[in-house]
């Protein structure tokens, strides 16, 4: 036959086994050695049993809880170790998970064509020289022998601030600029943003141009043309065809159109850029004599030159700035 301790023990076993946690463990512990819990209904019934059996069952009852006492104390070091395991687990850094991207940012095709054409004219010994986006009228048309009647001049064309201020329709005025602050020999670009009232697949009211002037005693329109073309094709291409058209600018004579033809199997010309020898009378203007001083001067569209490059067709693309767009280059 069992004894008392191992019946009593029987009866409580199953359910110190089944404990998980230590919330389970502190009810054990109420429902067993707690004030109203097994051991003591069983001490209660001392008084029940016979004198000569009671310090047996008392002893087995003392033994019990000693047992039960040693099992629930290692079952809650137990379950505090897993507890602290847990907790670390949930703080600790995963080193293999990959990290988080971040988007590198580039320069907008704009300024990389810029940059390009800038290295390129520098090579050739011009200098970067620059004027401001609002222009006095006088810079931007009279300086420039552009005469009251000049279609240039129309408001319809041309975003005024006043009567004689306006957003510069060109870079050409930095020529003025640069001719009155400092001595020939020049070689100067200018590149910076112009404004008109234009909007279509090839225009735009706000786009980029450089302007270029070089002032010497003895320039002619070879060297005009020599530099142009040694640019488009750097920039462009050796296998680009450009052709100089006469055209009319009224602070160049003569003066031409530079056209580039389409890339990659389109057909036809963009005109690219204006340009001439500097007019007598803007040389005067500016206090030189047309006898002794002579140069040419030219006004490049970047955003045309970034169509002839990528073959965009729609000049309105680069203001867009989608980042589909722009990633492409
Ligand atoms: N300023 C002219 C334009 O914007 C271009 C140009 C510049 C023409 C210099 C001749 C000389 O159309």
């Amino acid at each position: 036959m069992k004894n008392i301790r191992d019946m009593l023990m029987d009866s409580i076993k199953e359910k110190l086994e089944k404990l998980e946690n230590l919330e389970e463990v502190e009810k054990a512990r109420i429902s067993i050695l707690g004030k109203k819990g097994f051991l003591k209904e069983q001490f209660k019934k001392m008084k029940d049993i016979p004198p000569q059996e009671r310090a047996e069952f008392g002893k087995a009852l003392n033994l019990v809880k000693e047992e039960v006492e040693s099992i629930l104390s290692s079952k809650i070091e137990e379950f505090k170790a897993l507890q602290a395991k847990s907790k670390a687990l949930e703080r600790s850094v995963d080193l293999t998970i990959p990290g988080a991207k971040r988007a590198v940012g580039r320069l907008h095709l704009i300024t990389q064509i810029l940059q390009e054409c800038v290295e390129v004219f520098e090579r050739m010994g011009f200098e970067v020289v620059e004027g401001p986006e609002i222009e006095n009228t006088y810079y931007n048309f009279e300086a420039l022998n552009t005469p009251e009647w000049h279609p240039a001049r129309d408001l319809h064309d041309t975003f005024y601030i006043d009567e004689n201020k306006l957003l510069r329709t060109h870079t050409s005025p930095v020529q003025i600029r640069t001719m009155e602050s400092r001595k020939p020999p020049l070689r100067v670009i200018s590149p910076g943003r112009v404004y008109r009232k234009d909007y279509d697949a090839s225009h735009l009211p706000a786009f980029f141009q450089i302007e270029g002037l070089a002032i010497d005693r003895e320039i002619s329109i070879a060297d005009l043309k020599g530099t142009l073309e040694n640019v488009i094709k750097s920039v462009l291409g050796e296998d680009k065809k450009v052709r100089f058209r006469p055209h009319y600018f009224p602070f160049t004579e003569p003066s031409v159109e530079v056209d580039v033809s389409f890339p990659q199997g389109k057909s036809g010309w963009l005109e690219l850029l204006g340009a001439g020898m500097v007019h007598p009378n803007v040389l005067r203007n500016v206090g030189l004599n047309p006898d002794e001083w002579q140069g040419f001067a030219f006004g490049m569209g970047i955003e045309r030159l970034a169509m002839l490059k990528y073959g965009v067709d729609d000049i309105r693309e680069f203001p867009r700035n989608s980042l589909n767009f722009l990633k492409l280059f």
